[in-house]
């Protein structure tokens, strides 16, 4: 019934003993607990073997595809959490969006949604729709044992700019022109979106998950005053929605409006690569921090990415908790043995006695 992990065999079977919820609730651990935003999916060669033949979005929809793609890095890196492999787009596709995540591009829309007609036709999500996420989680949540499992959804405005430009964008153009020509229309896209990004949490939080992280993948592109105006209400309505399990607020790009990821209801607030976590921490000061080697720096020598890792952990100290990850997402080029090792030297940390205990 419970996996035991050959390399983490001190887990205990219940998650909320465990390094990663302990320091979701801001207590200081012996070593930061580690785990990779993307860590399943195509960096693993038994993912790409797995996959083949099936369409992204298809697979999130398979509950035995989905455990075993969940379970793929835990088995082979022996991190300290789960995330539950989907991906942001499925609850739009779940209430009908014509989306599909085409490979080396991203989630890409039949029809864009820009005006009210548009609007009108994005309806709630009713957890229903999305009952294989429901059977998944529950499936993972058992298999898992004391390895916590995080949910996640999309934030209104990372699933809203998809929503708009119809794909990928660099400069998010006519989301930007949208927000600010029609402010009504604006919000109520995002109150829509909010809404559809609750009820994705509220199935998977339901289900056992232990944790959720909202990702606000492109709200760096805005600027603070607008990020406030237009956004932090919208996201601020998605986390105070979520029950009783920690919240981890990330955004790429967002060191200059921290303090606002901070306050839309982070127990943990995420930072990318960009701004130190010590001085991220003088932003946020007593939030538990996420974060945050450069995921391009993984390509470099090993002496390299090792000096990193241990500038990281010291850095992370200056913060009430810290949970190791990546600044962003593990890119597909990554070397998986590169990844084994970064966890390794995470987890040796504790073993040096130079933690606070
Ligand atoms: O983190 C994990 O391991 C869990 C699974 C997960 C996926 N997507 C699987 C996935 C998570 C948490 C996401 C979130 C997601 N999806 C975000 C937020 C995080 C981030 O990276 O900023 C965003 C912006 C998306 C939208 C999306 N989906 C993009 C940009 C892409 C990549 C497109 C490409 O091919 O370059 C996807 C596809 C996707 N989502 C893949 C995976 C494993 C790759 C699918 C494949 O195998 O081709």
């Amino acid at each position: 019934m419970t996996v035991t992990f050959d390399d983490n065999a001190t887990a205990p079977a219940d998650p909320s003993d465990s390094l990663f919820l302990r320091a979701c609730r801001g207590e200081r651990t012996s070593r930061p607990p580690v785990w990779f935003m993307r860590q399943a999916g195509r960096s693993l060669p038994e993912y790409r073997r797995l996959r083949e033949g099936v369409p992204m979005l298809e697979s999130c929809t398979r509950p035995d595809m989905v455990t075993e793609i969940t379970l793929q890095p835990v088995r082979r890196y022996g991190v300290d959490a789960a995330i539950f492999y989907s991906d942001i787009v499925v609850p739009l596709r779940a209430v009908g969006v014509d989306v599909d995540v085409k490979p080396g591009i991203g989630p890409v829309l039949g029809h864009p949604i820009r005006s009210r007609a548009d609007l009108d036709q994005l309806r709630p999500l009713e957890p229903g729709d999305v009952a294989f996420v429901d059977e998944a989680v529950r499936t993972l949540v058992g298999e898992l044992g004391g390895t916590p499992l995080i949910g996640f959804a999309g934030a209104p405005f990372t699933l809203a700019s998809y929503l708009v430009e119809g794909g990928p964008s660099k400069n998010h153009e006519v989301t930007k022109a949208l927000m600010h020509s029609d402010p009504e229309l604006w919000h109520e896209l995002l109150s829509r979106v909010a809404g559809i990004s609750s009820t994705f949490l509220d199935v998977q939080v339901r289900a056992g998950a232990s944790a959720v992280q909202l990702f606000d993948s492109w709200a760096g592109a805005l600027s603070a005053a607008d990020y406030a105006k237009f956004v932090h209400p919208h996201s601020a309505e998605v986390l105070d929605s979520v029950i009783d399990v920690p919240r981890i607020h990330f955004g790429v790009g967002t060191s200059e409006f921290l303090p606002l990821m901070a306050s839309a209801g982070a127990d943990v607030v995420g930072v990318d690569w960009r701004l130190p976590l010590d001085e991220a921490a003088l932003r946020v000061p007593g939030k538990p921090l996420q974060g945050n080697l450069d995921p391009a720096l993984l390509g470099a020598d090993w002496p390299v990415v090792e000096r990193e890792v241990h500038r990281i952990v010291a850095e992370g100290r200056r913060a009430p908790a810290h949970i190791f990850n990546l600044g962003h997402g593990v890119l597909p080029t990554t070397d998986p043995d590169v990844l084994a090792r970064v966890v390794e030297t995470v987890q040796a940390t504790g073993d040096s006695g130079s933690g606070a205990g």
